[in-house]
């Protein structure tokens, strides 16, 4: 490669889950500190960071395209930019990705893009740079603080997977599970309220098995983390996704009653509902442990809204072993859902388990999954209709005069008025979509 002249500008473009939302705007906060800033709307950066997912084999493959995008956008203006490769495709696949990729200069993984500048200084020499060290907390120390951002932020408290499910690529790109301490936490939090939040959502791959030490050194779980986020005048909304099920713990399941900044959702995978493939896939739960954990949530907040993650045409499923899965949909009645089409991973052991399932089975039952979840999603819509609760306005809607925002349930709610950006808007839901509802507002509360 030959030497180039330091970035002045940048992009990141951040494929998957909200981790990686939070990854990437680290690195924007890292790169502003020297001095690249944010390419302007519709203007070609110096440097692109591809931060990318590598859950399913769709996900990972967008890389190289995007790769080959650029390439031909930097030949078309006369100046290719300077291309990075981040999160967890840069981790497992960074040597295929030099070889397979000229084009690309920084290959860095999800635990070491706190080096990202020392690696633009080696790019701009012209030396190609990669770095896929797990060194996990130290990423955390070597950032610079928090910038301001819109009225919801994510904080991430914990990372990496020590479970092993046998479709899941997380516990080799993102390591071993690891907790943030205590008061690096609180500290990032309030930083994140000063600079303008009023709702953070706590990140983890398994965020519920955050585990660390208070400010008077009693050991703490994430209950315990989030009462002392609580705490935090002008901290308003306190939401944690992922969890495992296994994770949880009684103080956790309590915290949903006694904290009112908590909201009522909770987001709990359980991939199947058939024992077996629980099994196969190693989840360590049945879908009857999971339905009681559930029961026990309801019991201290009836109104919690419930969502998880579904994996159709996992190796040998069934037909009956399918229908299992549209029975806990029911008999959950899922206020959200996401559901996937089993991607085989290389690496993972069900890629290579028997019974793998023909591609048009695995579009059927995806459509009839989906069908289903949609309907619940409706039906939680539509029982909403009648409840007043507040909305955090994250942005203006389709028409003049028109906002939209998230309610307690995370429902996407649109009403008019004269608001701004992070205000929180008592309405009453009136009217109910497949998708997001109608709100009549009552009044605005005082920041
Ligand atoms: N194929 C399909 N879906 C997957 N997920 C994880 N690994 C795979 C895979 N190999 C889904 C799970 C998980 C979500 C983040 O992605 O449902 O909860
Ligand atoms: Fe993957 Fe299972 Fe870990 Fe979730 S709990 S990240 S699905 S291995």
């Amino acid at each position: 490669m030959k030497p180039t002249s330091a970035p002045k500008t940048y992009r990141v473009k951040s494929f998957g889950c909200q981790m990686n939302v939070y990854d990437g705007e680290r690195m924007a906060e890292l790169l502003g500190e020297r001095g690249i800033a944010p390419a302007p709307e519709g203007e070609e950066a110096d440097l692109v960071i591809l931060n990318t997912c590598h859950i399913r084999e769709k996900a990972a493959e967008k890389v190289y395209s995007d790769i080959g995008r650029l390439v031909k956008a930097g030949n078309k203006a006369g100046k290719a930019p300077m291309i990075a490769v981040a999160g967890c495709v840069a981790q497992a696949e960074g040597e295929e990705i030099m070889a397979r990729a000229p084009a690309v200069s920084i290959v860095v993984g999800p635990q070491a893009y706190h080096r990202l500048p020392e690696m633009l200084d080696k790019a701009t020499n012209g030396e190609r740079a990669t770095d896929t060290d797990m060194p996990a907390i130290a990423k955390f120390d070597a950032l610079p603080a928090r910038k301001k951002r819109g009225p919801s932020a994510f904080l991430t408290v914990q990372e990496g997977c020590d479970k092993f499910c046998t479709y899941c690529v997380v516990p080799y790109t993102r390591g071993a599970e690891i907790s943030r301490p205590f008061n690096h936490l609180i500290a990032e939090a309030r930083k994140l309220v000063e600079t303008g939040a009023c709702e953070i959502t706590l990140l983890g791959q398994n965020v519920n098995a955050w585990s660390g030490e208070d400010d008077k050194g009693r050991p703490a779980g994430l209950a315990g983390l989030i009462h002392a986020l609580a705490n935090i005048d002008g901290l308003e909304r306190i939401r944690y996704t992922t969890s495992h099920p296994n994770d949880m713990d009684e103080a956790l399941i309590a915290a949903h009653g006694e904290v009112p900044k908590l909201m009522p959702y909770l987001h709990l995978p359980v991939q199947s509902g058939s024992d077996r493939v629980l099994k196969a896939m190693n989840r360590q739960h049945t879908a009857e442990s999971y339905l009681r954990l559930l029961e026990q949530f309801r019991a201290v907040r009836p109104d919690i809204a419930l969502s998880g993650d579904f994996i159709v045409g996992f190796p040998g499923e069934t037909e009956a072993e399918f229908e299992d899965t549209l029975r806990i949909v029911d008999q959950v009645g899922y206020a959200h859902a996401f559901s996937f089409k089993y991607s085989p991973r290389p690496g993972t052991p069900a890629a290579t388990m028997e019974g793998q399932i023909a591609p048009q089975i695995m579009d059927e039952r995806l459509q009839r999954l989906q069908a289903r979840i949609a309907h619940h999603q409706f039906a939680f819509n539509k029982a909403s209709v009648g409840k007043t609760c507040k909305v955090l306005v994250e942005r203006t809607g389709r028409n003049p005069g028109q906002w939209l925002g998230k309610s307690p349930w995370l429902q996407s709610v649109w009403f008019e008025g004269d608001y701004a950006i992070g205000d929180l808007v008592e309405v009453t839901l009136a009217e109910a979509g497949p998708n997001s509802l109608m709100g009549q507002v009552r009044a605005t509360l005082p920041a």
